[in-house]
């Protein structure tokens, strides 16, 4: 195969993804499996972007933040391109700032870091949130009753740092369909791939979410228990979580994207 040294990375990305997620999309088989195997040369590709490939400078951590820092959005967005088949942009988050938890309905999507380091936590959804045998336990502060319309049953899956060095975390319809991005030590950015894009008039939504604490877990034994073997010890774990509305403290300006032109 002639190598194609003239078309931008991100050019050949999005080709790439139309053409992988256009297939996936018609297809019910959305497993991670799945998603590996047909996304590799994607994934490969995805993986080797950095931000001189989009034109973007890496931001530095500013000293002193003013009125005007702390007005400003902790969270941007740089839209790249949208299809039917899925969008791509990329998201740049300011020190120490967090994109709450939050779903992808019905979606994949990979992230890729482009600069900084991020804290990945990926949930997945038990189907049978409320229709369980057992009810729900008590949560510590208690759920008011018409909280519990909103519970969901997840269980806590990965827990992962990212950089630029890593390779994209996946997401699938199935799996790791859940997450909450925490920059870490100072300033991040990270290309975003969602495979079809949100879209609330079918179906795909964004929902937020904030994770519960049981009550009984709450006691002291535990509590200690629990940080003594640490975070692996949270993974694979059955939580509650919440739907609740976009946390006031969390919103996303836009702001233009400056590489290389996407078309598909
Ligand atoms: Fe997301």
């Amino acid at each position: 195969m002639p190598r194609d040294n003239k078309t931008p990375l991100i050019q050949k990305i999005a080709r790439k993804a139309y053409s992988t997620f256009k297939d996936l999309n018609n297809s019910s088989n959305g497993d991670h499996k799945a998603l590996s195997d047909k996304n590799s040369e994607l994934i490969a590709l995805v993986t080797a972007v950095r931000a001189a490939d989009l034109k973007i400078a890496p931001r530095k951590t500013k000293a002193g933040s003013g009125a005007a820092e702390l007005q400003s959005p902790p969270v941007t967005y740089m839209h790249i391109c949208e299809t039917d088949a899925f969008s791509m942009g990329v998201f740049l988050l300011r020190t120490g700032a967090s994109i709450p938890l939050h779903d992808h309905p019905g979606m994949n999507g990979m992230l890729k870091v482009l600069y900084g380091k991020v804290s990945i936590r990926c949930f997945d959804k038990l189907e049978d949130s409320l229709t369980a045998k057992t009810p729900p336990p008590l949560f510590e502060p208690p759920l008011s009753p018409f909280q519990t319309g909103s519970l969901r049953r997840s269980v806590l899956r990965s827990i992962g740092e990212f950089s630029e060095e890593s390779g994209p975390c996946l997401l699938t319809p199935q799996q790791d369909n859940l997450h909450q991005i925490d920059a870490v030590e100072g300033p991040a950015a990270f290309l975003d791939i969602l495979a079809p894009p949100y879209d609330p008039d079918d179906g795909r939504d964004c929902h937020y979410y904030k994770v519960l604490r049981v009550a009984e877990e709450a006691g002291a034994d535990v509590k200690a228990n629990e940080e003594q073997q640490g975070e692996e010890k949270e993974k694979e774990k059955e939580m509650w979580l919440l739907e609740i509305p976009q946390p006031d403290d969390f919103w996303c300006g836009g702001e233009p994207y400056p590489g290389p032109p996407v078309s598909i």
